[in-house]
């Protein structure tokens, strides 16, 4: 098994702190940016849109992996892009047509991932993975940090792990909800390749992210 990659969710830093935070984040060894989006609508919670991501573009060089749980999305994807996101995953229940949500996202320069919830199925992204560069499994329902991790979901990343070895392209798994270091072997085992993480690398405050980030890395 190899390293995987760890996207700290900023969503469980000090909203008071964000540049210093994300700062912090990357010098403590996170790979990627994690940034969750949400509407009030599609979840029942509100958090940050593109002007957010555009100030905290500057205080990372690592890739920054915007996770939108909003409906629509298609709307506001060129913001995002523009603000600076690296990477724009969206579920498919956010709007009528996932196919073209998607190549937007690549006409803009970005990569693409799809979002699968945890009672839906791995089916949904069938006919689109030669598309897609990122398929993210939710191991909670979407809309809060500090939930409990469904075990139930890591039969769905086994599942998945399966397609994108017979579709033989270079597509990251990526778990969302409820990853720790006790959770985060478990999903490395049934295929993932990238875990986020929000209570788990921020519990502590800025002394402990390092430490937290090595043991979800296992290492
Ligand atoms: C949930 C978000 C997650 C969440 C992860 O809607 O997509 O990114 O913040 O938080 P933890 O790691 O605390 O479950
Ligand atoms: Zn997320």
């Amino acid at each position: 098994m190899s390293v995987p990659i760890i996207a700290p969710s900023i969503l469980s830093a000090d909203f008071a702190k964000l540049g210093e935070e994300a700062r912090a984040i990357e010098t403590a060894g996170a790979d990627w940016l994690h940034v969750d989006v949400m509407d009030g609508h599609f979840v029942p919670n509100i958090t940050i849109g593109p002007m957010v991501v555009k100030a905290l573009r500057p205080h990372v060089t690592i890739p920054i992996d915007v996770h939108l749980m909003i409906a629509p999305a298609d709307p506001y994807l060129e913001a995002f892009r523009e603000a600076g996101a690296d990477r724009i995953s969206l579920h498919p229940e956010a709007g009528p047509h996932l196919d073209r949500s998607v190549k937007q996202i690549h006409q803009l320069g970005a990569k693409a991932g799809v979002v699968l919830n945890p009672a839906t199925s791995p089916e949904t992204i069938e006919w689109i993975l030669d598309e897609i560069d990122l398929i993210l499994i939710m191991t909670v329902n979407p809309g809060f940090g500090g939930q409990s991790f469904i075990a139930s979901q890591l039969r769905k990343i086994e599942r998945v792990r399966e397609m994108i070895d017979s579709s033989g392209r270079d597509i990251v798994l990526e778990v969302d909800g409820g990853v720790t270091p006790e959770t985060a072997p478990l999903c490395l085992a049934a295929g993932a390749t990238a875990l986020v993480a929000g209570t788990a690398v921020f519990k502590d405050g800025p002394a402990g992210y390092a430490a937290n980030i090595r043991a979800l890395k296992g290492v």
